[in-house]
């Protein structure tokens, strides 16, 4: 049975690969069952009697992904960014995350994330929520009323956190996280679970090893954070002294990628979820032999050479959040250099290291510290593009949930509609500048109609 059928008519933009843009003006985008069937100028005789929301010349762009970003520390953003990162969690973030053992403060706080969230240029995310399984939750079940499909974590930690915010033993952390992906199995529809140790100085060996076991078992995706921070690989280095590199240190455990991208067909989706745990362990074993386990590592702001090329050849995903490591002081990521190795990188907001949820401003950030980092640092590698900025914005992230982040056949239909009549301007300009406008220009005010998976969000 068909559950939609219907098109979008505006002017359509979105990535014909990483350095082009397409532009189709007073078009169609047809969304069937959930699913782009095109992008055409006059639509095709087997669509021309389906409903039509006409747009007039308002833009219609695929939905982008927060690749990284962290639900509890919404409640303090645009605060305490005169640290960097070790002391920032020690002072700021940790005592805040701590307040979410309180169910009736997590849900104050979380409807205003969630909220926030889905009244943003936000269509899919990977969250992190806090070491709390009530919490996580609840914050799971708001996002999956919120229409938006989003990958959450309940964060592990068992080592170097505060009295407040730690988990008793690595054991305690493993059987918590079991309980957790039991109680929410079969429980959501677009929100689905990701296995989030925090990063390796709040793990021990024993609970990495633990969350390893987990991810074969429930053939879950993981996230975490990688070489953000100098202060932060030094004591990695310290920690695990077996570690070739910080990355070793994730892979060691098996928490370390081993497949190009996150296959989200049907199957995938219901084992990644927890809904179908009687499967073929063969569909999750790479053709090397070493198990798949879909990764996103947030920063990789200084990682050296020999853990770029293992982030290449095991498929992991890099969230770069330029917002987070300006605000924090972590440095510059060599974006140029990933995006010309041809490795997957979304963008993420990091909040609350980065302060802003709207992904046209980590657009702009990433554009803006290319030019820093170029100017500065290395004039071999160029700053990145408008065209590099939305595809990484769109595709580069939402591959990481199958075929997310297009307007091309088979895509997941999300996209947004976007109303710049705001923006003035006094003479003529072309559909690329709107774009490139609204990177620097928008607000929320221009965000009109939003839609995941075929389903009306706003
Ligand atoms: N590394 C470990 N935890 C965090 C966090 O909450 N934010 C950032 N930016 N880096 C981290
Ligand atoms: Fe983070």
């Amino acid at each position: 049975m068909k559950k939609d059928l219907f098109a979008l008519k505006g002017t359509i933009c979105y990535s014909k690969n990483q350095k082009e843009l397409i532009f189709a003006e007073n078009s169609y985008a047809v969304c069937e069952n959930g699913l782009c069937a095109g992008v055409f100028s006059q639509l095709p005789e087997e669509y021309k009697d389906i409903p039509v929301k006409d747009m007039g010349d308002r833009l219609i762009i695929p939905g982008f992904t927060d690749l990284h970003l962290h639900a509890p520390q919404y409640a303090y953003r645009g605060t305490g960014m005169d640290l960097e990162l070790l002391d920032w969690l020690n002072t700021i973030t940790f005592p805040q995350e701590a307040k979410y053992a309180d169910l009736s403060y997590a849900k104050k706080a979380y409807s205003i994330f969630v909220d926030d969230l889905k009244h943003s240029f936000t269509t899919r995310a990977c969250i992190f929520a806090t070491l709390h399984r009530p919490a996580t939750e609840l914050l799971m079940d708001m996002l999956e009323e919120s229409g938006l499909a989003t990958m959450v974590g309940k964060v592990n930690m068992d080592r170097n956190g505060a009295p407040e915010l730690q988990e008793k033993s690595a054991q305690a952390s493993a059987q918590d996280t079991r309980q957790w992906l039991e109680e929410i199995k079969g429980r959501y529809d677009h929100t689905y679970p990701i296995l989030t140790p925090r990063f390796t100085p709040s793990c021990t060996d024993e609970l990495m090893t633990e969350l390893g076991k987990i991810q074969r078992e429930y053939h879950l995706p993981v996230q975490s954070h990688l070489s953000e921070n100098f202060g932060e690989i030094a004591w990695v280095k310290e920690l695990c002294p077996t570690s070739r590199f910080y990355g070793d240190a994730y892979d060691m455990f098996g928490l370390f990628g081993t497949k190009p991208a996150f296959n989200t067909n049907e199957a995938d989706f219901a084992s990644a979820s927890g809904l179908n745990t009687t499967d073929n362990t063969a569909a999750h074993i790479s053709s090397d032999g070493a198990s798949v386990c879909p990764t996103i590592m947030a920063h990789c702001v200084h990682s050296t050479d020999e853990e770029i090329q293992m982030i290449k050849d095991q498929g992991v995903y890099i969230a770069h959040c330029p917002e987070s490591n300006t605000d924090i002081a972590s440095g510059i990521a060599p974006v140029r250099l990933y995006l010309d190795m041809g490795l997957h990188v979304g963008l993420g907001t990091d909040v609350a290291g980065g302060f802003s949820l709207s992904m046209f401003r980590a657009m702009a950030d990433a554009i803006q510290v290319s030019k820093l980092r170029w100017r500065l640092m290395d004039q071999t590698q160029a700053p990145v593009t408008l065209e590099e900025a939305f595809y990484m914005a769109t595709i580069g992230g939402g591959s990481f949930f199958g075929k997310v982040g297009s307007f091309e056949k088979g895509y997941e239909f999300d996209a947004m509609i976007l109303d710049d009549s705001n923006i003035r301007h006094p003479q003529e300009i072309s559909t690329r500048d709107r774009l490139e406008r609204l990177v620097y220009l928008s607000d929320d005010r221009n965000l009109v109609g939003k839609y995941v998976q075929g389903r009306k969000v706003i």
